[in-house]
């Protein structure tokens, strides 16, 4: 059988067969219903959501991706107009942007917890409100890694300018800023259940979520066709709906998630103490922030070197992004920078690396982890 253990949390893993039948009798619920799209299970789990998330509303759709394109268009977003956001981020932000018809502009991030950097957002609101690139709209920012990033000082700036505010949290459910749930400061909160996320589906799948009953509706009429009523149209929509299955199987995930996200604090701390005397830097936390830690990110100028002596003790380790999406081939060379070189993501690419951490991380994963790093840094 596949190795499921990213799936599990962490407290069913040791009764597995227990794990199994929740997740089962989800499905079945699901298949005695007749209902395979929309109906009970999805509106049951879009409330727990919403809940979870401490936001008045949570719509369901197909994927994180989809979840930004539609809350961007939501907010009136579409072709001549201009997106604010960053480089330093999964690929399918930009591209959402993108598909919204929309330019994405993108500006630097700050050291050292990797998300959107003021600072750079507003030099590049100055820069673009003639508007020679397009109407500025909106801002997305990514909380990454599960980092809020400095969320208040960026709705300022949107406030300021009149800009809609979309966050960005594929990467951070649960995470708060001065004890509020990120997704909720701006517009909108947009999510994915990708399978590794800290909350996964079995599948593709995402949430968007809003405090605003009118811009929930919206996403509700954009995500299906625009319909009221079926087979009428009234705004020109699209198809992005989470299946009930997956809304099923997700709200059995989902009462596990606030264990999870302790879960990986707990690792994070663990690792913040055992590797506090080495050469590596370690993440550093926001005053405020309460993050989700979906990646534990170190950095080091010898990263290469680190995630190869990693790999031969068979110890796992990712780059979480080794190219910055304003150098990859699709975007090279046409994307607008309008705050300048993006200085900071660039040197962060070539820095950091991810080491492993997820809610079934065993203490003997994680004391080989912590023993191989040591060793490569005694070695130095
Ligand atoms: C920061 C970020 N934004 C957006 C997405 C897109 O989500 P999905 O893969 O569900 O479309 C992801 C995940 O891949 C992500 O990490």
């Amino acid at each position: 059988m596949a190795d499921t253990s990213f799936i599990l949390p962490s407290d069913l893993k040791a009764n597995y067969e227990a794990y199994r039948e929740e997740l089962r009798a989800a499905a079945l619920r699901v298949l005695d219903s007749g209902w395979y799209i929309g109906g009970k299970e999805l509106d049951v789990f879009e409330a727990d959501f919403a809940a979870f998330a401490e936001a008045g509303h949570a719509v369901g759709v197909a994927s994180g991706t989809d979840a930004i394109i539609l809350a961007l268009r939501a907010c009136g977003v579409g072709p001549g107009d201009v997106v604010l956001t960053v480089s330093h981020t999964a690929v399918a932000t930009v591209a959402a942007v993108e598909l919204t018809g929309a330019t994405a502009a993108l500006v630097d991030i700050v050291p050292d917890t990797f998300g959107m950097d003021p600072q750079a957002l507003r030099v590049a609101c100055a820069a673009l409100k003639d508007g020679h690139l397009g109407t500025l709209k909106a801002i997305l920012p990514v909380h990454i890694y599960g980092h809020p990033v400095d969320i208040v000082a960026i709705r300022q700036i949107a406030d300021e300018y009149g800009l809609a505010l979309v966050e960005d949290c594929a990467q951070a459910h649960g995470a708060r800023l001065n004890g509020q749930r990120v997704g909720t400061f701006g517009a909108f909160g947009t999510f994915s259940f990708y399978p590794t996320k800290n909350l996964g589906a079995l599948g593709d799948g995402g949430a968007i979520v809003t405090n605003d009953a009118e811009l929930a509706s919206n996403v509700r009429l954009l995500k299906e066709y625009g319909w009221k009523e079926r087979y009428v149209s009234h705004v020109a929509g699209m198809n992005s709906r989470l299946d009930p299955i997956q809304a099923a199987l997700l709200g059995v995930k989902l009462k596990h998630l606030e264990a999870e996200n302790a879960k990986r604090r707990e690792i994070a701390a663990r690792y913040d103490a055992a590797l506090a005397d080495t050469s590596l830097v370690l993440p550093t936390v926001a005053p405020g922030a309460e993050p989700v830690y979906h990646q534990y990110v170190v950095q080091h100028e010898n990263r290469e070197g680190l995630r190869l002596f990693l790999r031969e003790r068979n110890i796992g380790s990712l780059i979480h992004y080794p190219v910055p999406v304003h150098q990859q081939p699709a975007y090279a060379g046409r994307i607008a920078l309008p705050a300048g070189p993006l200085t900071i993501t660039e040197a962060a690419a070539g820095r950091i690396l991810s080491l492993p951490i997820h809610a079934q991380l065993t203490d003997e994963q994680f004391d080989r982890t912590v023993a191989a790093i040591r060793d490569w840094d005694a070695s130095l």
